[in-house]
């Protein structure tokens, strides 16, 4: 798919088929996650691929921690988690995107969001939908410690075939996040 196809037509997709996605287009996507620039050339994604019943466990295991935070903090203090939840849910593959931080520079976390948005415009273009949910924060510490890693948790990818076809988000024009200083 041309590159500017790609980046104009990506959508954030909030509902999904519950058809399964072959393992060699997660691959694919992940090649190309790979292949994006990293501070030191670092490289400090990684990433965990949850399907079948490892994703459910793990998507009941976010609902649980929700429903005891809002228990303690009151429902507010989910914010929108619940429905990035729902979302995990129906997506038949959840990727938990982790930031090794090695050398705990603030750089760090820019290598690893490069390399989600190298996914998500190939997931795209290969007819996949997907949702960058930084909602997962609300589970935090709970989710290292779920998986028992020594790393940073950046986010979790939501992926699946796209089950609506949603209009583009309004963008502020160039002009006002722009400035162009000459001389
Ligand atoms: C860092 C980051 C975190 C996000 N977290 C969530 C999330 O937790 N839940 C959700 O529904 N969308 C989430 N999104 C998706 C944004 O809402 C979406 O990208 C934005 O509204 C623009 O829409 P578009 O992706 O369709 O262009 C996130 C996007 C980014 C880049």
């Amino acid at each position: 798919m041309d590159l500017d196809k790609a980046i104009m037509g990506r959508r954030s997709i909030r509902k999904f088929q519950s058809r399964e996605v072959p393992r060699e287009l997660i691959e694919q996507s992940l090649q190309a996650a790979i292949c994006a620039p990293s501070a030191k050339n670092g490289q400090q994604w990684r990433f965990t691929v949850l399907t079948g019943e490892a994703k459910q466990k793990f998507t009941t295991f976010f609902r649980e921690t929700l429903d005891r935070i809002c228990e303690e903090a009151g429902k507010q203090a989910a914010g929108s988690a619940f429905h990035s939840c729902k979302c995990m849910e129906e997506a038949p593959v959840n990727i938990v995107v982790w930031n090794t931080s090695e050398n705990n520079w603030e750089t760090e976390i820019h290598s690893v969001a490069a390399a989600i948005q190298n996914f998500l415009l190939k997931a795209y273009s290969l007819g996949l939908g997907t949702l960058w949910i930084g909602d997962i924060f609300h589970a935090y510490t709970e989710t290292i410690a779920y998986f028992n890693k020594p790393w940073k948790l950046t986010a979790v990818i939501a992926v699946g075939w796209p089950d609506e076809n949603p209009s583009p988000r309004r963008r502020k024009p160039l002009e006002e996040v722009t400035e162009f200083i000459v001389s």
